[in-house]
């Protein structure tokens, strides 16, 4: 399969988030990653549900909704409501980890699990069979712009092999750092999905980066 791209919202600009969200929809990208930070899980705040409803009213692509907060089996049915095709939850943030995965499926969404850069796959063995995705932070998460880890190649390649011995289709994200260098590492390695957001962004033309992304 083809990898993905999935551009970061978070490294859009913020007055203008319709026209950000149409030169996505336009672009070759494949899905739109939104990251919903409360300042306790991670040391910074971003958006939270209001503005995933408006993006939701423009937005062609599936939305990818990644959670950096604490306790975010409490937010299922606003996440749902507000159009996440998946939703990520963090794997330190989450006590009952095997509920919240069948309660996210239960409300109609795909289920996404993501680790901080110091979490071990092994983690995994014995939720990985319930999951649709998992996330691997290549950065430790709360901001944008930050340098890829990279012992993130090294991961991504122990969760493939993980997921090929389990005889499972558990897709793999990566997220943080991502530019051309270090996605065709995450690629080779293994990524199914490519996260990018100041890359993208901050490039003079935000499309064409993405097919360059994609042409990896
Ligand atoms: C970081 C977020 C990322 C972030 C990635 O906490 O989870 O999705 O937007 O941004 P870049 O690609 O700029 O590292
Ligand atoms: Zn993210």
């Amino acid at each position: 399969m083809k990898h993905k791209i999935a551009p970061s919202l978070l490294a859009g600009d913020f007055l203008h988030l319709q026209r950000e969200i149409e030169m996505i929809n336009e672009s070759e990208a494949d899905w739109l990653h939104l990251d919903v930070m409360d300042g306790v899980f991670v040391p910074n705040i971003s958006f939270g549900f209001p503005v995933l409803d408006a993006v939701k009213t423009v937005c062609k692509k599936p939305m990818d909704v990644h959670l950096m907060i604490v306790e975010p089996q409490k937010f299922i049915p606003e996440v749902a409501e507000a159009g996440a095709y998946m939703m990520n939850v963090h794997y330190e943030a989450c006590t009952h980890l095997h509920r919240t995965v069948t309660a996210i499926k239960e409300a109609g969404m795909k289920a996404g699990v993501t680790l901080n850069p110091a979490t071990p796959v092994s983690l995994l063995e014995d939720i990985i069979q319930d999951v649709d995705m998992v996330l691997l932070m290549s950065v430790n998460p709360g901001f944008g712009g930050q340098h890829f880890i990279e012992h993130s190649v090294d991961k991504t390649r122990r969760l493939k092999e993980m997921i090929l011995r389990k005889g499972l289709n558990t897709l793999i994200e990566v997220d943080g750092g991502i530019n051309l260098e270090t996605g065709k590492q995450m690629v080779e390695a293994g990524a199914d999905i490519l996260v990018a957001g100041a890359f993208v962004f901050g490039s003079p033309d935000p499309a064409q980066t993405i097919r360059e992304l994609k042409e990896l």
